[in-house]
């Protein structure tokens, strides 16, 4: 067994399949609610009454210092963004991220939605970020390896022209948001980590359209492309 990984039992992955339920409705309720002229803290403010009343915590929400209850990165950023008042606009690259705990057990999951239409390149990225993601998710098998997760987000990502940022990885997750093992978004088959029953991680690669060079901004939180391109990402837990 890989050391500091904790396997959860059908009883606690029943519990975090309940955070998952929360962080996905959620979703699709904001998914409702993205057009121009909204903000992303109008977003996060629907977001926070949302899991509130499904019965859900917001667990971003003070996680070393995060102000809200969504990631809410938009176009070069590629993640960690934080929700601000200014409106969106139309063809805007909006990926929102949410984990939400319910009874301390964490769910944890992230789309990209493209805010009214959008050029080809955009709509090329959003296809390639899920695309890779199904193809990490496919590949996470119990007997299979991490590297087997890796090198399919990695070959989906290279089909589609977008590159796949090394520096960020999914994670284990439960009774705390992130834990071992590290889940790379590239990688290799056949090596890394040993996928065994009772393993519970996110998929969560993020693509740009351009270099996969990144740098946090001057707030500490905002992840951005280094050549300005567009970012996508899409996270599940599984
Ligand atoms: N939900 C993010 C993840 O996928 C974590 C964001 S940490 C935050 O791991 F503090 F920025 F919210
Ligand atoms: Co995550
Ligand atoms: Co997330």
């Amino acid at each position: 067994m890989e050391e500091g990984i904790n396997l959860k039992t059908s009883v606690d992955v029943a519990r975090i399949r309940r955070a998952c339920r929360v962080a996905e409705r959620c979703l699709r309720f904001l998914a409702g609610k993205v057009r121009p002229g909204v903000s992303t803290l109008q977003l996060d403010r629907l977001a926070a009454d949302f899991v509130l009343k499904s019965g859900g915590e917001a667990a971003l929400r003070g996680y070393r210092g995060f102000p809200c209850t969504i990631c809410a990165s938009v176009n070069n950023v590629a993640a960690h963004g934080i929700p601000t008042a200014a409106q969106l606009e139309e063809g805007d690259v909006l990926t929102l991220d949410i984990t939400v705990s319910v009874n301390g057990w964490h769910g944890d999951a992230a789309w990209t939605f493209l805010v009214g239409g959008g050029g080809p390149d955009a709509r090329r990225l959003l296809r390639a970020a899920w695309a890779a993601n199904l193809a990490g998710i496919r590949a996470a098998r119990a007997g299979g390896r991490l590297g087997d997760v890796g090198e399919a987000v990695q070959e989906a990502a290279r089909r589609y022209g977008c590159s796949v940022i090394e520096d960020y990885v999914g994670h284990g997750i439960g009774r705390v948001m992130h834990e071992d093992p590290m889940v790379p978004n590239f990688g290799q088959h056949d090596t890394g980590t040993r996928i065994v029953p009772g393993m519970v991680f996110t998929v969560e690669p993020m693509l740009n359209l351009g270099s996969q060079a990144t740098h946090v901004s001057s707030d500490g939180w905002t992840l951005v492309t280094t050549d300005g391109s567009l970012s996508a990402q899409s996270e599940h837990t599984v």
